[in-house]
């Protein structure tokens, strides 16, 4: 079979490693307007909804119940059903329409009306309307913290790197579920160690989340899942009703909560029961609220490539995250899961969110490597932090992380893992050695760190969770073996426990244990000049990359020319036939020293003269003063060269060879770009350059094409050009070309 070779190549691309298909609303593979979807309908009697999106009170469901007795304020709703849903689709994008106006018109419309809402929207209105319905003005961003050994001292070092870098909330989980007490203490004082305020959870098995939050090692819990079908929940022995009971046990021990929920679960769990990914999602959505929790991390969650493999699947993720805002709820939007094998398309999807702020970007962020991602490996991960950091700096945009020094990474690690050490021999538990904590302080991943006695460790987690031991002896310990900072901190999340202020909607903790939510941080976004903008000394911050320099230290001084001696000898006038003259920037071997290659400019002139030489001819020096271009260095060697033969040769390194009477940009050979040349091809210039001159046919000179030179240099050259032109200005633009007399030290 005949095939094309770049069908072949793209074939093998990342892109090509998904799957894409057509949409089956049948089985729920759609991501909006199912035929199987209702049109918006209410009715309502002594104050009760009686009719819901087509169905009557008598064939509603039990999540239509749930909806129309819990998530539906009764009276407005007839009056937002009234509404046209263009105009209220128009009101999200409006910028006079506030975010108070909007959450009360969405909080009294019914699932199929919200939807039927959102349609109308492109991706860049719910942008723009999600930039507006945020919650908190100042958005953050979560990590997952896991390692595959579940190493204590990996584990803290980890925490505490990720909480520096400035994750507001930090995830860890399992791969043996009796661990999780070890893991939830560990991601409590490591994290603390990092920075103060940081709120964490061990994603377990609720009863035993619980627990973990009661002893006082977690803070907040996200892991209560809703789905849209009553089929879905019941599969999983649930009802919203018990998720709610169960939201209510975690609130009232003082531990934030959020659901989640996410477009594709309940196609991928075979009970879509014909209806579109967004409309199912917003039944979840509605009753997150009904429910009463302040949020919900959404944005298809661990689904991700199932919307994907669907038209419109990353426009509907979006629009689901802006349905939960839109319904006032807090949003950890997605990010987290493997969404893609291709780098460009995880990168679009992120901006969805990213660009317009939400309260965190990524419901996990994997700050470890993939293969020590408990949570399925991460969509972004540690390798991409600097990705991260420098995609923030490029748009101005706060994506909740912070640029951060080595030195500084490896102390807090250094310390978390030191903290805990002192835990485990206090407590009892297998001790961590200090070799432990040496390879944690500067490991990629548990390949890095020792095997442990995975039965003792276990062994140890049973009897602390069974134990009587709480945050409060941890606290205790810290506090009377040096660590009484780390000590203050972990005491400091237990209060917020008791105040509860971080129950707020959108809270995380600031490091000085200011809670910051959309009580006292409310998203006000109403236009420019409105809402979060990332300046001042935060925009300084994170534009203060480490590999960021100052301009100067680029070039440094550069008064090393490598022994080039350059007299002055009067003004340069044309010579004989059996010459070719070389014409020199106006910083060459004086404020200038090197090419852009990083060749010295006594041999790059010495090579170019030993070509000239080569083929029988004389090489003569000039200096150029009026000019810094290429083109007109050339034209000038060409226009005092006896044989009419020029090289025009910049101080960083360009060259042309030119002949006198063509027009000073149409030239014999030109080489543009400096840092692919090397000595043998300045040679090979010079001996072209003779050979020109004395009339005999001539190959050009080969040289390496490299694409990436002027993406890598391009800011050595404006530095080295701007040189340059400081020198026309320092000698006087007036002035004529010199000849020069040239030595060799
Ligand atoms: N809908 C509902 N729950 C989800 N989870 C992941 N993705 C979704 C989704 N799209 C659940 C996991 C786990 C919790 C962390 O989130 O099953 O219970
Ligand atoms: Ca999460």
């Amino acid at each position: 079979m005949r095939r094309s070779r770049r069908f072949t190549k793209r074939a093998a691309r990342g892109i090509n490693q998904e799957t894409y298909v057509h949409e089956r609303p049948d089985l729920g593979l759609m991501m909006m307007g199912s035929p199987a979807d209702p049109a918006p309908s209410l009715a309502v009697a002594d104050g009760r909804i009686v009719e819901m999106d087509g169905r009557r009170v008598e064939q509603f469901d039990l999540v239509d119940r749930f909806i129309a007795e819990y998530a539906i304020d009764v009276e407005r709703a007839p009056q937002v059903m009234a509404m046209d849903s263009l105009a209220l689709a128009r009101a999200l994008v409006d910028i006079n329409v506030s975010r108070q106006e909007l959450t009360a018109l969405f909080s009294a419309a019914t699932p199929a009306k919200v939807v039927e809402v959102v349609a109308h929207l492109n991706v860049v209105e719910m942008m723009m309307a999600l930039q507006k319905m945020r919650q908190r003005r100042t958005p953050a961003n979560q990590a997952h913290v896991t390692n595959w050994k579940e190493h204590p001292a990996l584990l803290a070092a980890d925490a505490a790197e990720a909480a520096l870098r400035g994750f507001a909330e930090e995830e860890t989980t399992v791969r043996v579920a009796r661990n999780a007490p070890l893991n939830a203490l560990t991601l409590l004082v490591g994290s603390q160690t990092g920075r103060p305020g940081v709120l964490t959870q061990c994603a377990v098995e609720e009863a035993l989340s619980l627990r973990l939050a009661m002893k006082g090692l977690t803070s907040y819990a996200e892991t209560l899942s809703v789905y849209g079908t009553v089929s879905s929940f019941l599969d999983g022995d649930d009802t919203p009703w018990s998720k709610g009971l169960l939201a209510a046990a975690y609130a009232s021990r003082g531990v934030k909560i959020r659901f989640t929920s996410g477009t594709g679960s309940e196609a991928l769990m075979g009970y879509a029961e014909g209806k579109s990914m967004l409309y199912l999602e917003t039944r979840c959505l509605m009753m997150v609220k009904g429910a009463g929790s302040q949020g919900v991390q959404n944005g298809s969650i661990s689904c991700i490539a199932l919307p994907e493999s669907l038209p419109g699947g990353v426009r509907g993720v979006l629009a689901e995250n802006l349905i939960a805002a839109a319904l006032g709820l807090e949003v950890a939007s997605g990010n987290d899961a493997l969404a893609s094998h291709s780098d460009i398309r995880k990168t679009a999807k992120l901006m969805l969110q990213l660009l317009p702020g939400t309260d965190f970007i990524t419901s996990g962020y994997s700050s470890i490597p993939k293969h020590d991602n408990l949570f399925g490996g991460g969509n972004f991960e540690a390798e991409d932090f600097d990705d991260w950091l420098v995609i923030q700096r490029d748009m101005q945009v706060d994506g909740g992380m912070e640029p951060v020094s080595e030195d500084a990474v490896l102390a807090v690690r250094e310390r978390a893992a030191q903290a805990m050490q002192v835990v485990y021999r206090e407590f009892d538990f297998p001790p961590i050695t200090d070799s432990e904590v040496e390879a944690a302080v500067t490991a990629d991943s548990s390949d890095d760190v020792p095997d442990r006695d995975l039965a003792a460790d276990l062994a140890a987690a049973d009897a602390f969770l069974d134990g009587p031991r709480t945050a409060v002896d941890v606290i205790r310990t810290l506090a009377r073996n040096g660590f009484e900072d780390i000590a203050e901190r972990v005491l400091h999340m237990q209060r917020e426990r008791i105040s509860g202020d971080y129950l707020q909607t959108s809270a995380i903790i600031d490091p000085h244990f200011h809670v910051v939510s959309a009580v006292n941080d409310a998203n006000d976004y109403q236009g420019p000049g409105t809402g979060y903008r990332l300046q001042g000394s935060r925009w300084q911050r994170l534009c203060d990359l480490p590999q960021a320099r100052p301009p100067e230290a680029l070039l440094g001084d550069d008064g090393d020319n490598g022994g080039l001696v350059l007299d002055e000898v009067g003004s340069a006038e044309p010579g004989g036939e059996d010459e070719v003259v070389i014409a020199l920037g106006p910083a060459f071997g004086t404020t200038l020293g090197r090419t852009l290659a990083g060749l010295s400019h006594a041999d790059v002139l010495r090579a170019l003269m030993a070509g000239v030489e080569d083929e029988g001819l004389t090489a003569r020096v000039v200096k150029i003063y009026h000019s810094a271009d290429c083109a007109a260095i050339g034209f000038e060697a060409a226009r005092v060269s006896g044989s009419g033969i020029g090289v025009g040769l910049q101080s960083r390194g360009t060259t042309v060879i030119q002949r006198r009477g063509l027009a000073p940009l149409n030239n014999v050979e030109l080489f543009p770009q400096a840092p692919n040349l090397t000595l043998e091809s300045y040679r090979a210039i010079g001996r072209n350059a003779a050979r020109y001159a004395r009339g005999v046919s001539t190959r050009p000179v080969p040289v390496k094409i490299d694409n990436t030179a002027r993406l890598r240099l391009i800011v050595h050259t404006t530095l080295m050009h701007n040189r340059e032109i400081e020198a026309i200005r320092t000698e006087g633009v007036e002035r004529r070309p010199v000849a020069l007399q040239v030595a060799f030290r």
